[in-house]
């Protein structure tokens, strides 16, 4: 694991956009798995930034995504499918039909959940797959406990996630309760992962994730076993990292 050490969440979002625009460089018609959440989002403005003055092009990357609420509506501006057009998909030259999320107006979970392996099946696979992390470790919608071994799939969210994710939505009743995921094996299957973690309120699971033992409790440890991973952490969410 390559753990790189930034000094805020302006200088995490650069280091990570980085990364992003060298495997866009280095291989122009690469396969992007990318995530939603509060972290990401200077990410996206940065790379926004460099598409605006023409240092990058999106005109031949393919996107998919890592997770979306069961049962909102595309227009909905709480879905991750609004959420990756207001930060990114409406502000550079990628292609919307190269841009693909689990199709959560689909109620048919598991017709949703094959469609959305497939997709990545057909794109090649994922080059380099973005992550954030949940305060109780969970990555994409993989909550303590998931199985290793699990593709896309319908989840019940944990009372704690929907409580985290409430602050997003006008009250906690709101907030779905279930909602479509890559699994750890689709994740693990990308050939690089970069993960994005800020702020005091993730130093403890910044040290059980990357530092602790790798059990299902805490999903993002099973990263610990990836070939290719790059962790970006500010000084706040690194503090209490046992080195
Ligand atoms: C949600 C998303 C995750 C994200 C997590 C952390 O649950 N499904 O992909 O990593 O929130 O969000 P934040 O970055 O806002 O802390």
């Amino acid at each position: 694991m390559n753990i790189i050490r930034a000094k805020d969440y302006q200088d995490m979002s650069r280091k990570a956009a980085n990364i992003i625009s060298a495997q866009i460089i280095m291989k122009p018609d690469c396969v992007l798995g990318l995530a939603t959440g509060s972290t990401p989002i200077g990410t996206y403005r940065q790379l926004i930034d460099w598409y605006n003055k023409g240092d990058l092009d999106f005109s031949r990357v393919s996107t998919v995504n890592l997770d979306e609420y069961r049962g909102l509506k595309n227009t909905d501006p709480q879905s991750y499918y609004y959420f990756m057009h207001e930060n990114l998909f409406s502000h550079v030259n990628i292609r919307k039909e190269a841009t693909f999320l689990p199709d959560g107006t689909n109620p048919d979970a598991e017709a949703a959940c094959a469609g959305h392996e497939r997709v990545i099946r057909e794109l090649g696979g994922i080059d380099l797959q973005l992550l954030g992390l949940g305060n109780n470790g969970h990555i994409g919608f993989n909550e303590p406990g998931a199985a290793f071994e699990k593709e896309t799939h319908c989840v019940d969210l944990t009372e704690s996630t929907i409580k985290a994710n409430a602050r997003f939505f006008d009250s906690i009743d709101e907030v779905p309760t279930q909602a479509y995921t890559m699994g750890i094996r689709t994740i693990m299957q990308a050939k690089k992962i970069l993960v994005v973690v800020n702020g005091a309120g993730k130093a403890d699971i910044v040290a059980r994730a990357f530092w602790g033992p790798v059990t299902p409790e805490v999903p993002a440890s099973i990263l610990q076993m990836h070939p290719d991973v790059t962790v970006v952490c500010d000084e706040e969410a690194f503090s209490k990292a046992p080195v």
